[in-house]
């Protein structure tokens, strides 16, 4: 758990978000495989995701998101001085992400970057390192970002998983906020005992690319979606606690909770459990389906964008994800 220095804190500086054009809907999906919309969306709450084309470049998302975080945040490229890529699987197994998106976005070639693989808790993970480094004095400015192609690595002929993701990258602009604002709290947790709830054992090192990982369809997600499930509500309400606790703040003073977005039954769950209107939960899983590191940044960003998030209001961001790992993030807007 961390808690920043009183005073000048890190936070948001600008929010932005990109999602590509092809929209793939339930009904789609009712031609691929043995499913049905009314199962989809009863289940899940999703109606629609949008996917990458084949020739489609997925760092790309990450550019412009990129691009519209900076812009709202008012500076300029210049001026970051740090990228951090949450993603699952990256751009390539080496050099990362991180590289294309700095390249995609014609940065400076001496900012240093990095790619930071935490499930999709990625994205809070990344915020806290960022803030943390900022708070020790060693970056002012630093770009974060959430890449997600998850229909690249889904199997689409499973009818468990391929209905449930999407592709989308969120970025955020991290520097000392005014006074009163930016992130107050953040804590992360893990719990390696069940890294087999959500893994891709493929096309690593302990199972390097061969015919026989191919054949196995050991570069396809597997997941226990009810093991999952289960203990995503204990661990969302569990980070949020401490976070909001760490914060100084009482879950009364909330006003907006932006989740990651897995499954609109988990979310509802963790609202009724933690006693949250949901009035007071930011939702777009319906649009979108769980886009992984991408998904909290991608609502954030909506809800800023309407209108709906203003200045001043008390925010929780929360996630869970394959490690398993799990956070929340308490920041002032
Ligand atoms: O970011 C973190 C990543 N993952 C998650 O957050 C996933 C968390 N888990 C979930 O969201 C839910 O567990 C799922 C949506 C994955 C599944 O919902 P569920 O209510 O736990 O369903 P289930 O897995 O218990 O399956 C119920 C039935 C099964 O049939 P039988 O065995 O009862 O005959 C499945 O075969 O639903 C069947 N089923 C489907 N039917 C139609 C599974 N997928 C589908 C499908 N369409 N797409």
């Amino acid at each position: 758990m961390s808690r920043a220095a009183p005073s000048l804190r890190p936070g948001i500086a600008g929010i932005g978000a990109a999602v590509p054009e092809l929209v793939l809907t339930n009904a789609d999906l009712e031609k691929r495989v043995a499913t049905t919309d009314q199962w989809i969306v009863s289940r899940t709450g999703i109606h629609e995701r949008h996917i990458l084309r084949k020739d489609e470049d997925p760092a790309q998302l990450g550019v412009g998101a990129a691009r519209q975080a900076i812009a709202r945040a008012g500076v300029g490229l210049e001026e970051i001085e740090l990228l951090i890529t949450a993603t699952n699987l990256a751009e390539m197994p080496v050099p990362g992400s991180s590289a294309f998106i700095c390249q995609g976005l014609q940065m400076e070639r001496k900012v240093p970057f990095f790619d930071l693989i935490a499930g999709c808790t990625g994205f809070i993970y990344a915020l806290s390192v960022a803030a943390g480094l900022i708070s020790a004095g060693q970056y002012r400015r630093v770009l974060v970002v959430g890449l997600e192609a998850l229909s690249r690595f889904t199997d689409w002929s499973d009818r468990s998983t391929c209905v449930l993701f999407g592709d989308a990258a969120g970025a955020a602009v991290v520097e000392l906020m005014p006074e009163g604002r930016g992130i107050l709290a953040s804590a992360l947790a893990a719990d390696s005992s069940k890294w087999d709830l959500l893994h891709m054992p493929g096309g690593g090192i302990k199972y390097p690319a061969s015919p026989e990982t191919l054949a196995k369809g050991m570069h396809y997600l597997k997941m226990s979606g009810g093991g999952v499930f289960k203990s995503a509500v204990e661990m969302m309400e569990q980070s949020t606690t401490q976070a909001l606790a760490a914060a100084g703040c009482s879950k009364d003073e909330v006003d907006w909770v932006v989740p990651h977005q897995a499954n609109l039954r988990i979310i509802k769950a963790f609202a009724k459990r933690y006693g949250l209107p949901m009035a007071k939960i930011i939702v777009n899983i319906d649009r979108y389906a769980n886009t992984s590191t991408a998904s909290i940044p991608l609502a954030l960003s909506e809800a800023v964008a309407d209108g709906r998030i203003k200045p001043g209001d008390l925010i929780v961001l929360n996630a869970f994800g394959a490690g398993v790992t799990y956070g929340a993030v308490v920041l002032r807007w």
